[in-house]
């Protein structure tokens, strides 16, 4: 069944695993359960790893939502009279957007500023956070394609960081990263500037120590508007989201042993920053875009919608060719949806987390976590079709040119006694590939160990050609897709971006412990 590399990692990562988390055992001294007894305030979520389950992704969720918060981002626009739809929102909702300082048409200034902050996430619950301007989630920030982006960025944190922006082909001097910027140092300012190519959801994080930084509320999103929007009578956008707290404490980080394995799994499901079930409204025929975002450290959320009807009509890349409908979405960290809702009946609609926990009899079972509520009253309105642009993404046609592997493993070794390997090196100086510019690649993503890696390209995109399956149902262009234990999965990538540019797992415990190179694609 496995080959022997697998197998031997198989024995290292599971004996510990089973020592450390031996059916739940040793978890209960952990802070995750002392959490459980906060039942009934939180959707507590922890990261108890099942015995022979390899993903080691079994949640508890006992905890029911407390539906009492609401957390209404009001800007319905729904004050209209009954039979009358809002008219067409073009504001995004479930984030303030930062402040375009720039009168100019085609230039967005905004200025952000990373500094620890006291945040309520609900009531009688106040934590120490990293954010940006305050804020958490951090601000939106919105431009249409070609806008020039200024962001001047200070760093008041208390240790070095950066801002990535996640997704976006942009030149990789502005990207973000230790490997093409010093980081700002604390007290310390730089500007970031480029011009923004492509419409989609996208979003930003540090990527220094981003494993903490992130997990302490260092993220926000990015919307990139195009020529040809469709137009819905409101977007909304949803960064679902866990962190693992012991009281209102982050326990420390990469002490765990399932942490070190599966990345930090959270102990409470966050959506928008908050705790709480998000209690929002509509009408019967209005017709919405959510655009959803994972910026946990290692979850993969597993989402379904239930009460209205929904497609799927945008990804990492943007608006799809062909949009699609499906029972549940799979998003994991750092990847994007944008999904279509259409509020056909008069309902209470629901934006679901289907998580895995163990019922009473300690058998594992998926439970429905509602994330958001939309209250949508009646107006006996059929919601019309909406005209979708003609969307053309050539990429999608190129064949590949070139064929490479990258193989994603673990050993023993470094200050954590684990490391994390692609194509057997830990955090290496040298590029594992050198490409030239305008190269169609296809590469096989072999995960040669358990646990699941959300493999992430920057300044790229690609397609996924295979996942074990004859036909992939994943598709649209790419920044970052999942591959699964023990699994290969292919991609062609369009490399049009030259520059240096990362290649990392985005469980963000992985990347720390070495699961992070880059490319190069030469000019
Ligand atoms: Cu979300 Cu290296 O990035
Ligand atoms: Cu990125
Ligand atoms: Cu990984």
């Amino acid at each position: 069944m496995h080959n022997m590399n697998a197998k031997s990692l198989f024995l290292i990562v599971c004996s510990t695993l089973l020592f450390a988390c031996g059916g739940g055992q040793e978890d209960h001294n952990d802070p995750v359960v002392l959490l459980e007894q906060d039942a009934g305030v939180q959707t507590d979520a922890s990261s108890t790893d099942s015995s022979g389950d390899d993903n080691g992704t079994a949640p508890d969720a006992d905890g029911q939502r407390d539906t009492g918060g609401t957390s209404d981002g009001g800007g319905d626009g729904d004050t209209s009279g009954a039979g009358q739809l809002p008219p067409p929102a073009q504001q995004v909702w479930g984030a303030a957007p930062a402040e375009d300082k720039d009168p100019a048409e085609d230039v967005v200034e905004v200025d952000l500023e990373a500094v620890e902050k006291k945040v309520t996430i609900s009531e009688g619950r106040t934590l120490d956070m990293y954010t940006y301007n305050g804020e958490f989630p951090g601000p939106l920030i919105e431009a249409d394609v070609g806008d020039k982006v200024v962001v001047n960025f200070t760093n008041k944190l208390p240790e070095p960081t950066t801002i990535h922006w996640h997704g976006l082909r942009i030149p990789d001097e502005m990207d973000g990263t230790p490997r093409v910027q010093a980081p700002v140092k604390p007290g310390e300012s730089f500007k970031y500037e480029f011009t923004v190519p492509e419409a989609g959801s996208f979003w930003y994080h540090p990527h220094v120590r981003s494993n903490e930084q992130v997990e302490k509320g260092l993220y926000g999103l990015f919307v990139i508007r195009g020529e040809n929007e469709p137009t819905y009578d409101q977007e909304r956008y949803f960064t679902i989201d866990d962190i693992l707290l012991d009281g209102d404490q982050f326990p420390p980080f990469l002490r765990r042993h399932p942490e070190l394995m599966h990345g930090r799994y959270g102990n409470i499901l966050l959506t928008n920053g908050s705790p709480d079930l998000l209690k929002l409204a509509a009408k019967q025929g209005q017709v919405e875009r959510w655009r959803l975002v994972n910026p946990a450290n290692a979850r993969t959320m597993k989402l379904a919608i239930e009460g209205a009807e929904w497609r799927v009509i945008g990804t990492d890349g943007g608006l799809l060719e062909k949009p699609f409908t499906t029972e549940t979405l799979e998003l994991p960290v750092g990847q994007r949806y944008d999904v279509e809702i259409r509020y056909t009946e008069a309902t209470a609609v629901k934006l679901n987390s289907l998580v895995r926990t163990r019922d009473n009899n300690g058998n594992i079972v998926e439970k429905a976590i509602p994330l958001a509520e939309v209250d949508v009253e009646q107006t006996g309105i059929q919601p019309r079709q909406v005209e979708l642009p003609t969307v053309d993404i050539p990429e999608l046609d190129r064949k590949p040119t070139r064929t490479e592997k990258i193989t994603m493993n673990a050993r023993r070794g470094g200050d954590h006694g684990i490391q994390w390997t692609l194509n057997g090196k830990a955090n290496p100086e040298e590029p594992l590939f050198n490409f030239k510019n305008g190269e169609t690649v296809k590469i096989a993503l072999y995960n040669a160990a358990g646990p699941e890696h959300p493999f992430h390209l920057h300044g790229q995109f690609f397609k996924v050609v295979f996942d074990g399956r004859e036909i992939t149902d994943r598709p649209g262009l790419r920044d970052t897709v999942l591959v699964p234990g023990r699994t290969t999965i292919e991609i062609i990538a369009y490399l049009d971006n030259p520059g240096q540019w990362m290649a990392h797992c985005h469980i963000l415990e992985h990347a720390e412990l070495g699961m992070m190179s880059e490319i190069v694609i030469g000019e």
